[in-house]
């Protein structure tokens, strides 16, 4: 089913100048990039982003985290897409994950982790939604 789903490149990403060679994967996994904008968020912006984890043990780590620097927001497109970016990112914490997993190769910690994904249709529409207009997505379904 073609799909669109939401991804981030985190700050410890960003700052560490891998914005290229995470949207190279991101390509040559055959997922097409049909929004993308650099932003630097508020704490109000990462605490409704993430509200689902409001009142957890690493709440406040991962607000300073989130809120640490700009990151990149991106729409991704294809089939299967919100599957497929989950499995090129890899699980939470980068040690679970295999070599070509995004977090296995790039992420400092399970805190700063480097990408985000949407685990759900409900929750991609949401967090799309959250950062993207929709005059801002380009629709590339073919
Ligand atoms: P979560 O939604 O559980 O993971 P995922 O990003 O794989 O969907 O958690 C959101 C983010 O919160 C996670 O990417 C990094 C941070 N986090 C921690 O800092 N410590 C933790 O113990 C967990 C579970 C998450
Ligand atoms: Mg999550």
């Amino acid at each position: 089913m073609y799909q669109q789903t939401f991804a981030i490149i985190k700050p410890d990403a960003v700052e560490r100048n891998l914005i290229g060679q995470i949207v190279s994967r991101i390509e040559a996994a055959g997922l097409e990039v049909c929004a993308m904008k650099m932003v630097h968020m508020s704490r109000r912006e990462a605490s409704g982003f993430y509200a689902e984890h409001e009142g957890k043990p690493f709440w406040e780590t991962l607000l300073g985290n989130m809120t640490a620097g700009p990151s990149v927001v991106m729409v991704l497109s294809g089939e299967d897409a919100i599957q497929r970016w989950r499995e090129l990112m890899g699980p939470t914490d980068p040690a679970k994950g295999k070599p070509g997993q995004l977090r296995r190769d790039f992420a400092v910690s399970m805190e700063r982790n480097s990408v985000h994904g949407s685990d759900s249709p409900e929750s991609a529409a949401r967090e799309i939604a959250w950062f993207f207009a929709g005059v801002e997505l380009h629709y590339r379904e073919h």
